[in-house]
């Protein structure tokens, strides 16, 4: 049987709706109980170096309160290295971060930055945190991460995400055989492999389908759905898409 896939659930957009007045609403604490309270399995944030959404605060907070694993996203700083060495979450997953870009966009490039990177996975694996690389699907980053020993690996699905979107599109079958073909190829070397990145209710079955996967990370989208249908309908809906497609 193809075991569970858990879903974590990046709460980064509720700090977007926050921010925007100021003040402290809505609260990102209130979102991670309600994921809890919907079946979440676990709690993701990305501080980002401009503090545009999640800040520090924030992160105390919700370290100290939630009881679901947090998996912290984090730039390749000596500064996010710091926070996550203080704050031991489960997970920080590292990604790549420019300040001009609305979000995260492509995945680190974890052949060209070994050096930077392997004494920061070193320091965060022997804190007890769970590395995880946020990659493009392909077995040069793959090898890459095995090089540095992460344990996991989180395939960027924005590629594919994006030529959902464009029902036109030539090349999502291929895109979509790259992403499964990267989580095998994980697996078979002992690397935990994620997904995540622009997920939503109609995209994210094809993803949730490829076996190996053990973990999704999806926000933006389900945050906007909130909106709508509130934040535990939407967890539930998307969690109900990701069992069927298993
Ligand atoms: N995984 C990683 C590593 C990310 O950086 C993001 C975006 O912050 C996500 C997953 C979630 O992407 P989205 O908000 O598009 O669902």
């Amino acid at each position: 049987m193809t075991p569970h896939l858990r879903l974590g659930v990046n709460i980064d957009h509720v700090a977007t709706i926050r921010n925007a007045r100021g003040g402290d609403h809505p609260d990102p604490m209130r979102a991670v109980r309600i994921v809890q309270a919907a079946g979440g399995d676990g709690i993701t944030v990305h501080l980002r170096e401009d503090r545009r959404h999640i800040r520090d605060s924030d992160l105390d907070t919700i370290m100290a309160g939630a009881t679901l694993p947090i998996n912290l996203e984090m730039a390749a700083t000596e500064e996010m290295l710091e926070i996550a060495l203080r704050h031991k979450p489960h997970a920080a997953c590292i990604v790549p971060e420019k300040r001009e870009e609305r979000t995260t966009e492509g995945g680190l490039d974890a052949a060209g930055m070994h050096n930077t990177l392997a004494p920061m996975v070193s320091r965060l694996t022997d804190a007890g945190i769970r590395v995880s690389l946020f990659i493009e699907p392909e077995a040069r980053q793959i090898e890459a991460a095995m090089q540095l020993a992460a344990p996991v690996v989180e395939l960027h699905t924005g590629r594919y995400a994006h030529l959902w979107l464009d029902e036109n599109a030539a090349g999502i079958e291929v895109e979509l055989r790259r992403i499964a073909d990267a989580a095998a190829l994980c697996a078979k070397n002992g690397i935990e492999p994620h997904a995540g990145h622009g997920l939503t209710f109609d995209n994210v079955q094809p993803i949730a389908a490829i076996p190996q996967l053990a973990e999704l990370n999806i926000g933006h989208y389900l945050i906007g759905e909130a909106i709508f249908d509130g934040l535990e309908a939407s967890i539930r809906r998307m969690r109900q898409l990701m069992d069927e497609a298993r």
